[in-house]
């Protein structure tokens, strides 16, 4: 008897949805995913090809001037998420509940996460492990796809003692079992932020449902990072992040250069205007 070790073909889905996911982990096929905050740049984004738009509660940080992700409201997350989903057609859009907005328990996670799925997201996204399972079950149970996040959850920050590796010594088998709840509970997909690789390795063979990874190294079945990290828009990044490109430093050249030209008087250009 001979046994057939090779993987699944992957088609590529026209539009992504949750039963891809499997599909894509049993084939070997990578997930992408990048954070997106607004419509122009959720668009360039799907253009370049990723599979799932994060409506990150980063928003918070990146784009509104918060201190960190606590003080994002739901009512900003639902802006967000609109702008998102109205603009994309390909990606998966998945919608973070903030803080504040799903930890009273299971029915307090739905009316929030109701308020983020009518703005058109696809998936909603919550930190913590079993302790979440009930209302996990109960959004599943109402047609709302769940992305959970384990390791290092920004949303905890002050209990976590900052943005610090999670997962070491006694921790690990935690994040083992959580894992093991959430996926039990109904999650489609798991976010590990910030854990040792060989622990985000033994999570990710052990689960059916796909992990992506974030600072968890390379072994996970896809990455996630904030998509003004990974395109160089800000001076400093973490160290588990690649910078692909330097927008931050192409955007502000274009803007000297721009209030150069106003000012020296040559722009307008003259096939910027018409003399008749
Ligand atoms: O809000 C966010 O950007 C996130 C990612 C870091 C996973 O949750």
């Amino acid at each position: 008897m001979t046994i057939n070790l090779e993987k699944p073909e992957f088609n590529e889905p026209k539009v992504w949805r949750t039963h891809h996911f499997k599909q894509a982990k049993q084939a070997g096929r990578k997930l992408t995913m990048l954070t997106a905050y607004d419509a122009l740049t959720a668009r360039i984004l799907e253009a370049g090809g990723v599979d799932i738009l994060l409506v990150g509660d980063s928003y918070g940080n990146v784009m509104l001037g918060f201190q960190g992700t606590l003080e994002v409201s739901l009512e900003n997350m639902e802006t967000a998420t609109r702008a998102v989903a109205h603009a994309v057609k390909k990606p998966f859009v998945v919608a973070d509940l903030p803080f504040g907005s799903y930890e009273g328990g299971a029915q307090q996670a739905f009316h929030s996460a109701v308020k983020l799925m009518k703005q058109g997201a696809n998936a909603v996204k919550l930190e913590g492990g079993a302790a979440r399972s009930e209302a996990v079950r109960l959004l599943t149970s109402s047609g709302i796809p769940v992305v959970g996040h384990l390791g290092f959850t920004p949303q905890s920050e002050n209990a976590l003692g900052g943005p610090r590796m999670q997962g070491r010594g006694e921790a690990r088998q935690q994040v083992i079992d959580d894992a093991l709840a959430l996926q039990a509970a109904g999650v489609c997909l798991l976010v590990l932020e910030l854990v040792p690789a060989p622990l985000a390795a033994e999570v990710t063979e052990l689960l059916d449902i796909p992990v992506i990874g974030i600072g968890a190294g390379p072994e996970t079945d896809g990455q996630v990072l904030v998509w003004s990290d990974m395109a160089g828009m800000t001076e400093w990044v973490p160290s588990f992040v690649h910078r692909f490109a330097e927008l931050g430093t192409a955007l502000q050249q274009a803007t000297a250069d721009y209030c150069e030209a106003v000012k020296n008087g040559s722009f307008p250009f003259s096939n910027n205007y018409r003399s008749e």
